[in-house]
């Protein structure tokens, strides 16, 4: 039988002074994921072992981990695409470590929720109680779908040498979501968002080494969205900018679409 050779990062707070690395040994299936071996450390040889997952199909974000030194989800990383039977498994760079290669992701959030990721709705009666959709051409949806992927796993981050050098830079994850709600025709936030990218610590700190979007799981790009969002903000700055055409309302759908007869029960 095959075997593979997981070497990951172990920390358990109030008892180690400093992390360390632990090998384990183990079958190698076909197929299997970064994040399999771990399940199968943790539900076999060591249930201590801690790392988080939820979806194992790259959609919640939760796994990541900087596997053989670049961040990955475990769960999108087969072990055969990493052509080698040694993996090294560690907590993500750039944030503290809360245990083993669980990852305090706390800064992230907190500067995602500075830059307002949701629509900011200038119709304040329409956006407290909606009657109908606001409306957005296709090419609209174009504008800014690639950006809207993000996942929030925190690779970008994890990898980009500006964080590493400056814990307080608002990052690719943020700034990058921050033009992709600018580029929405439905949204009205555009000047309290340009104001927090331009910051001390904001958007003119990147200076594009590229590696969050080299990291990113979703082909998000946070690299290119960041270049948009500065192009736009100077555009700002000299007045250049085209103001967005605020979205209009569709028509109330009992009114627009016509009635779709419910089918008949075929079970009684
Ligand atoms: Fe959800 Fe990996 S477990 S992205």
């Amino acid at each position: 039988m095959q075997e593979l050779t997981l070497k990951v990062q172990r920390y358990l707070p109030g008892k180690d002074k400093k992390s360390y690395i632990q090998e384990f040994t183990i079958p190698l299936r076909q197929g299997m994921t970064v994040l399999d071996g771990l399940i199968y450390i943790k539900e076999n040889m060591d249930n201590t072992l801690s790392f988080r997952s939820s979806c194992r199909m790259g959609i919640c974000g939760s796994c990541g981990m900087l596997i053989n030194n670049f961040p990955m989800l475990a769960c999108h990383t087969p072990v055969e695409e990493l052509g080698t039977d040694r993996i090294e498994v560690r907590s993500l760079p750039n944030f503290p470590i809360i245990r083993d290669l669980v990852a305090d992701l706390d800064s992230l959030f907190e500067k995602h929720k500075s830059i307002k990721p949701y629509v900011v709705s200038s119709d304040t009666e329409e956006a407290e109680e909606p009657t109908a959709e606001f409306l957005q051409s296709g090419q609209e949806l174009e504008g800014y779908v690639q950006f809207a992927y993000c996942v929030k796993c925190g690779l970008c981050m994890a990898a980009c040498p500006t964080v590493a050098t400056d814990a307080l830079f608002l990052g690719p994850q943020p700034l990058g979501q921050a033009y992709r709600y600018c580029t929405d025709r439905r949204d009205a936030g555009v000047e309290e968002r340009f104001h927090q990218a331009d910051s001390r610590h904001g958007v003119w700190l990147c200076h594009l080494a590229g590696a969050c979007s080299e990291a990113c799981p979703k082909g998000v790009d946070p690299a290119l969205a960041i270049q948009l969002l500065k192009r736009a903000m100077i555009f700002d700055s000299l007045r250049l900018r085209k103001k967005k055409k605020p979205a209009s309302i569709a028509q109330p759908l009992a009114e627009s679409r016509p009635k779709i007869a419910v089918p008949e029960f075929t079970v009684k």
